[in-house]
């Protein structure tokens, strides 16, 4: 009942649930991203390099059970807000929105075929081996890769501009739109 104001009974902010599987996600996008650009620098087959493509693939699994357990909060008992913006800013935050959740789930599937198509096994957070496959495919991991990689990208460059809208809202516009998605000891 406190994320409800007493006047409308519209919610006017997200319940804690949906604010830390929004931050978990966030959090394990930009550390999966940051190892893939990281490893890029790293000599073909050396063990740092597996250690950080295993830590990569193992974060995706957590980011798996992750997006599941937020879809699911979102279409049962999460909060729904209606977004701030009016007209055409309003069709570009729930595109936004909508194209992100989209691009997350293609993603992981995608990194999935991957690890598939590559047949080699990695450890999961560096307790016991895990092999998705064990004949190796060259052309889909090459096709995949690409896919993987761009669409990684493209997640990074949308995330970065839904967070600048956000920012915008929080410093320019001086509305709730930011403060409503943090935990309630950090609102105002
Ligand atoms: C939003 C989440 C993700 C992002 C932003 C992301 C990003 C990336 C990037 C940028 C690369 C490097 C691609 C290249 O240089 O060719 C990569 C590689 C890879 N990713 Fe992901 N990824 C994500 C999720 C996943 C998931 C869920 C899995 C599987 C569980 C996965 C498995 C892989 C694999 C197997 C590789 C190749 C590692 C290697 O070269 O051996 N990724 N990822
Ligand atoms: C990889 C990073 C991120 C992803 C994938 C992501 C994704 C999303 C998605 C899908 C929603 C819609 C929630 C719903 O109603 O179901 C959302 C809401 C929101 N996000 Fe993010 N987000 C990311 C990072 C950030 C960052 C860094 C900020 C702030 C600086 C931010 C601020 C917000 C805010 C304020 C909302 C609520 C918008 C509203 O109520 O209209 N997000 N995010």
């Amino acid at each position: 009942m406190d994320a409800i104001s007493t006047t409308s009974l519209k919610p006017t902010r997200y319940d804690s649930t949906t604010v830390g599987l929004h931050w978990l996600t966030a959090a394990l996008i930009i550390v999966m991203f940051t190892l893939a650009e990281i490893w890029d620098f790293l000599p073909h087959g050396s063990a740092a390099k597996k250690a950080l493509q295993s830590l990569h693939i193992s974060l995706g699994i957590i980011l798996t059970l992750v997006l599941v357990v937020r879809l699911t909060w979102r279409f049962t008992r999460g909060t729904k807000i209606p977004v701030a913006s009016k007209n055409i800013q309003e069709v570009a935050a729930v595109a936004m929105q909508h194209a992100l959740y989209l691009l997350l789930v293609v993603q992981i599937v995608l990194g999935y075929v991957f690890r598939w198509a590559q047949a080699e096994s990695f450890m999961f957070f560096g307790l016991f081996p895990v092999q998705f496959a064990t004949l190796k495919d060259k052309a889909l991991d090459h096709t995949v890769g690409n896919f993987h990689d761009i669409i990684g990208w493209t997640i990074i460059v949308l995330a970065g501009l839904h967070a600048a809208a956000a920012l915008m809202h929080h410093y320019v516009l001086k509305d709730d739109v930011l403060s409503r998605m943090l935990p309630e000891k950090l609102q105002k």
